[in-house]
This record gives structure tokens, sequence and C-alpha cells, in this order.
């Protein structure tokens, strides 16, 4: 299972408490959707978890297939991605000035 699976057309809009963890489905598998019910076992798949920071009214992601990351996990996402490039471009130059060196 390399995709997501989709859960709904919709969002769940859910009540939530401030403080309080909740773990998304990001498999689309459980049973009690939004939330992950332990479905996603034997899959790449794991939740995603969201801490409430206010009591209100959340509508969680029902298609799973245009929200797979959180913000905070895309950030670092692309700064890891960022670093990737620089440390390439980098040894590509080492690469150059050594052959160029040997020349
Ligand atoms: S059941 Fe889908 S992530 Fe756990």
């Amino acid at each position: 299972m390399t995709s997501p699976t989709r859960a709904s057309d919709t969002p769940f809009a859910i009540e939530v408490e401030s403080g309080k963890k909740y773990f998304w489905c990001a498999c689309g598998k459980s049973t009690k959707q939004p939330f992950c019910d332990g479905s996603h076992s034997g899959t790449s798949f794991t939740p995603i978890i969201y801490t409430a920071t206010e009591s209100k009214k959340i509508f969680f992601c029902g298609c799973k297939v245009n929200i797979s990351l959180p913000p905070s996990r895309l950030i670092i996402f692309y700064v890891f991605l960022c670093f990737l490039l620089i440390y390439i471009i980098l040894n590509i130059n080492f690469l150059v000035d050594k052959r160029h060196h040997e020349l």
C-alpha cells in the first residue's frame, strides 16, 4: 500500500478539546474515521498527531490525498531537501575542481 485509501469525499467535522491529542488516520483504512484505529499496521503509514490548541470544531481531511503531511512536517521535509541540494552542489563543485587540478 503506497497511496492512501480515500475514506470520504468530505471532511469530518469534529469538536476537539484544548490540549487533547488526536491521531488522524493517514492511510484511510480506519473504521473510526478520521482517527487511527491501528488498521495501518503492515503499511508504510502512521497516524498524524494533532494537539488541539483550543476547544473548537475542526475539519479533518477525509480524502487522505491532499493532506498527507501537516505543515510542520512539510517544513522539515523542505529544509531537508534544501540541505540535500546544497550538499550535492558542493560535492559537484569539489569533484569538478579535483578533475580540473588533475588535468
Ligand atoms: S488506521 Fe490509518 S493511520 Fe492508523
